[in-house]
């Protein structure tokens, strides 16, 4: 059996689940990562802290709690929850205080990261791209569509002419990276009947686009230069159903953001027409992987191969209880 055929639903890794502005102190959301369910919120202290989502106490989920300094208090009775890895700290309010399994959580390109626990947590993906540019994040959107069809999409060099009206010069280039992860490098050349969009990548570029997609888990980093001008592209895909669910009836939920290289002049302007390009781009894909049914068996499309090969690798999460 080949590495694509064991490509997870699921995979142990980051996810985005939200957008950082969705979440101030105080507000509480939830979810499930593989059917493990979640809570996450901000403390008063503007620290993001996640845990398992139900009260260690008798059960109630921490969705109806509420957020008192950095704890989570029940609403059943009204307990301190500390979500935490170590015993809990010395009380600091009377009553009763538990601890609950933390979850890994960070903050990254205006956009809220979790991982579900685990004995070793991978590093949160491109961290390098977060501190090297300015961010501008868009979505989510929820797209009928396996989010692995999303990623294959991502590295299908055969639909750049169909879709994109863009066709790929030269070889791509490939590279597994040493902290997990797939780069493909390659060129594209613009052709015309492109729409708005298309007339003006060429326009900018000359023609020619240079671009480099990392994959990491369900997030791919597309930094694209063209001409003088480089632009940085975040998609990050949460699957929405539980696991099991077929592929052709699988929802996503889509996050992005778009960065451009720090020190760039009339940043925050130009990054509303690069969010733009992005979109525009991106619509042309949804519409063709909505419903679709994936297969892999006979593709030879080198992007998609490599991308299957390297989703074939990742550790499927542990089933929920
Ligand atoms: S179930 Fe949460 S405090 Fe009792
Ligand atoms: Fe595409």
């Amino acid at each position: 059996m080949s590495a694509a055929a064991e490509w997870q639903h699921w995979p142990q890794s980051w996810y985005v689940v939200a957008r950082a502005d969705a979440v101030p102190a105080g507000r509480v959301i939830s979810g499930h990562l593989g059917g493990h369910a979640w809570v996450l919120y901000r403390g008063q202290d503007g620290v993001l802290r996640a845990s398992d989502a139900f009260c260690p106490h008798m059960g109630a989920h921490l969705r109806t709690a509420t957020v008192a300094g950095d704890t989570l208090v029940c609403a059943l009775h009204a307990c301190h929850i500390h979500p935490q890895t170590s015993p809990p700290p010395k009380p600091e309010h009377a009553g009763c205080h538990l601890s609950a399994r933390a979850w890994p959580c960070a903050e990254q390109f205006g956009l809220i990261w979790l991982h579900p626990p685990a004995d070793k947590t991978a590093p949160l993906p491109f961290a390098d791209a977060a501190d090297s540019a300015h961010w501008l994040n868009g979505g989510p959107q929820t797209i009928a569509a396996d989010w692995r069809a999303m990623i294959c999409n991502g590295f299908d060099l055969a639909h750049m002419r169909a879709v994109h009206q863009r066709e790929v010069v030269g070889k791509p280039v490939f590279e597994r990276l040493p902290e997990g992860g797939l780069r493909m490098t390659y060129t594209t050349r613009v052709l015309a009947k492109g729409g708005w969009s298309s007339w003006l990548m060429k326009r900018l570029s000359g023609g020619h686009i240079h671009l480099v997609h990392t994959c990491i888990g369900s997030s791919i980093l597309v930094h694209s230069r063209v001409g003088k001008m480089q632009t940085l592209g975040l998609f990050a895909l949460l699957p929405q159903d539980a696991p099991g669910t077929a592929p052709e009836t699988r929802r996503t939920l889509a996050f992005a953001a778009v960065g451009l290289p720090r020190g760039t002049r009339g940043y925050r302007i130009k990054l509303y027409l690069v969010r733009a390009l992005y979109l525009a781009f991106l619509r042309k894909d949804f519409v063709v992987v909505e419903g679709m049914r994936l297969q892999l068996a006979h593709i030879d499309d080198p992007g998609v191969q490599a991308v299957a090969d390297y989703q074939g690798c990742l550790k499927a999460m542990e089933p929920p209880p």
